[in-house]
């Protein structure tokens, strides 16, 4: 079969790569011919090019795994995260979230050229970005992971439980950085999936309640699998995506159609936020 996304033979990097959505992205590239380079808190099975422990929450761990992987790096994954709704610290899961994920992303594009791409996995817990862009514009200002952590803890109040507003945070950092780097050829894109299988859905139904959870995965009704979250991913940042950039990508099954035309019950998902 022709190489069609034009994967065979690239660098790609894989954060999360331990479970849930960015394990099956990583196998999905290791299938597809990728030279995949894994990082994660925890060590991963899959069998990629390289494994490398990194905690997002830590910036020089971050930079030491970046220059082990080195050369010219042709795709990057953003799947790592950590949940919230008061399952972990919310400064902590902004450092996973956003910070890291950002200090990640601004070792890797150094080593990008022309042509490369990068995808980060945001939520439907984000949906509500668009009510505070001049607030996230704040955040994206400052420079690195020190400030911008100083931000947060300067604005506990915005950051909250930490869930909403990380992913708020990867949303529109996502769309202000499609205009930046395709200046340099580079794509960044964003997904928004709904709730899927993952070991991190045990603590959004202990945090959020399984019908909130439920309802956020209709008009499906049920939950997504990892691979099904994955093919976008690994498509969107693939040759045959090639002017697709700084975009929000709903992999929902059809939620977000749905509540723009009323056809899903918000009111079921306004005791506490979805996944
Ligand atoms: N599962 C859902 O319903 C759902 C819905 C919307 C968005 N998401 C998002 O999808 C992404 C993937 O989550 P998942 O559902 O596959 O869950 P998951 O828990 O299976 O995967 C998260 C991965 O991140 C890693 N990780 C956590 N903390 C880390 C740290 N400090 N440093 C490095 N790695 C760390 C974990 O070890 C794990 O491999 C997350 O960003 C999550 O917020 C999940």
């Amino acid at each position: 079969m022709t190489d069609i996304l034009g994967y065979k033979g690239k660098r790609v990097i894989v954060s999360g790569c331990f479970s849930g959505m960015g394990e099956a992205t990583a196998k999905l590239l290791v299938e597809l011919g990728a030279e995949v380079h894994g990082f994660d808190f925890k060590e991963s099975a899959v069998p990629m090019a390289s494994f490398t422990q990194i905690d997002l929450r830590d910036p020089a761990s971050i930079e030491a795994a970046v220059a082990k992987v080195g050369g010219k790096v042709d795709a990057l994954f953003n799947c790592a995260g950590l949940a919230g709704g008061g399952g972990f610290p919310p400064l902590d899961v902004m450092k996973v979230n956003f910070l890291g994920t950002r200090h990640l992303t601004e070792q890797v594009v150094p080593l990008m050229s022309e042509g490369a791409a990068i995808v980060s996995i945001a939520s439907t817990g984000g949906l509500g970005w668009s009510r505070r862009i001049p607030v996230h514009m704040q955040l994206l200002a400052t420079k690195g992971f020190e400030a911008g952590l100083a931000w947060c803890e300067a604005n506990l109040d915005q950051v909250a439980e930490g869930y909403a507003f990380s992913k708020e945070a990867v949303i529109v950092w996502t769309q202000f950085m499609g205009a930046q780097l395709i200046k340099k050829g580079i794509r960044i894109n964003c997904s928004l999936p709904s709730p899927t299988q993952t070991p991190m859905m045990a603590t959004f139904h202990a945090t959020s309640g399984k019908a909130v959870v439920d309802a956020a995965a209709e008009p499906l009704g049920r939950y997504t699998t990892p691979a099904e979250q994955a093919g976008p991913l690994v498509l969107i940042c693939s040759d045959l995506a090639g002017v697709v950039n700084g975009i929000v990508m709903p992999v929902d099954g059809g939620f977000m159609g749905g509540l723009a035309t009323g056809q899903v019950d918000i009111t079921k998902m306004m005791s506490k936020q979805p996944a």
